[in-house]
């Protein structure tokens, strides 16, 4: 935790925050960032499978944040979300802010095939028709899935956390490589605070869990890489990386991801990976203990999320989380 946390008290009796069932761990850290606890909820599912969600205490006239991350089961996570914000609302809170540090569904943001729903959209929408009147997510699929909210939308990113801990290591070698050229803005914005290159892949999806990436544009050869992603799913994407750096000659990898979702073959491939050095992601979605490798690390968000929740609240901008781009960290 870091040491710019709320002080006690600043909410008095204004705030009550929730967690979803997907990432309590990340809820609590939330609260103690923001010097409160998390409230109860109550949970049952009937005979004929329905869900029902009670808010343990009243939140009338309070500012109320409910986090939920969209992991698996996505569909019960979801549904258990938008009960919770109706919930509220009915109950008449004074706010509904809807924390969501993983927006699994921003990877469908488009119509790439007939007759498919852009859900991404669909569900950005039933949050605003649940009740929501805020959203704060982090490191979305693509940028532009952030206009897709009908309700303001705070889209924070997780690179302040990458670069402090990038910049404890050596980096006078290395090179960030991004797995295809459509995130290899993302990738060069990493690049530029820790003061290096950048180099990104030629990738094209083949199917959900393979891709193939033709080439590698950038100068990688006999460089040490650190291979930087919006997320690891099944491991296609930096496994195919991987295999080309090597043919690259490249020395040190380093895998970085801000969610480690790690679904299907994902931890046996990412094992099997020899010359990967690390593993870094962060807990915006929760890794249980089978699937943490002795390589991995994870870094904490929840201060950013904190952070941004106490802006909100206490009505501040919240643009000053984003300056160290340009103020904090390039040139230093
Ligand atoms: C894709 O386009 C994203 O930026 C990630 O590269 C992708 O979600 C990773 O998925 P996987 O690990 O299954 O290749």
């Amino acid at each position: 935790m870091t040491d710019d946390s709320v002080p006690m008290g600043q909410f008095a009796d204004s705030l009550r925050i929730f967690a979803g069932s997907s990432h309590p761990e990340l809820a609590q850290e939330i609260a103690a960032y923001l010097n409160t606890r998390v409230s109860e909820i109550h949970t049952e599912r009937f005979s004929n499978d329905n869900l029902m969600v009670q808010l343990g205490e009243s939140v009338r006239g309070k500012d109320v944040v409910i986090i939920q991350s969209f992991t698996p089961n996505v569909s019960e996570h979801l549904l258990e979300l938008l009960m919770m914000i109706d919930a509220a609302r009915s109950a008449s809170a004074r706010t509904i802010h809807a924390v969501i540090p993983y927006y699994s569904y921003a990877r469908s943001d488009k119509k790439d095939a007939p007759r498919i729903s852009i859900a991404g959209r669909l569900i950005a929408d039933l949050l605003g028709h649940a009740g929501a009147d805020h959203v704060m997510t982090m490191t979305l699929h693509s940028p532009q899935v952030h206009g897709f909210f009908p309700v303001p939308t705070d889209h924070l990113t997780a690179d302040e956390v990458f670069v402090d801990y990038f910049h404890t290591l050596d980096l006078s070698n290395a090179i960030v490589v991004s797995p295809d050229i459509g995130h290899a803005k993302r990738a060069s914005r990493l690049a530029k605070s820790l003061g290096i290159g950048v180099a990104a892949g030629d990738k094209e999806r083949q199917s959900d869990d393979s891709v193939a990436i033709s080439t590698i544009i950038g100068d990688v050869d006999g460089r040490d890489a650190i291979v930087f992603d919006d997320e690891i799913a099944t491991g296609g994407s930096v496994c195919e990386l991987v295999n080309l750096l090597e043919a690259r000659g490249v020395g040190r990898i380093i895998l970085a991801c801000t969610h480690g979702v790690f679904s299907g073959p994902a931890i046996a491939r990412l094992a099997a990976m020899d010359k990967v050095y690390e593993i870094v992601t962060t807990n915006t979605v929760p890794i249980p203990s089978y699937k943490r490798l002795p390589n991995m690390r994870v870094l904490s968000v929840g201060h950013i999320f904190g952070r941004a929740i106490n802006c909100n609240l206490m009505g501040q901008s919240i643009s000053s989380l984003f300056a160290f781009w340009s103020e904090k960290w390039i040139g230093h």
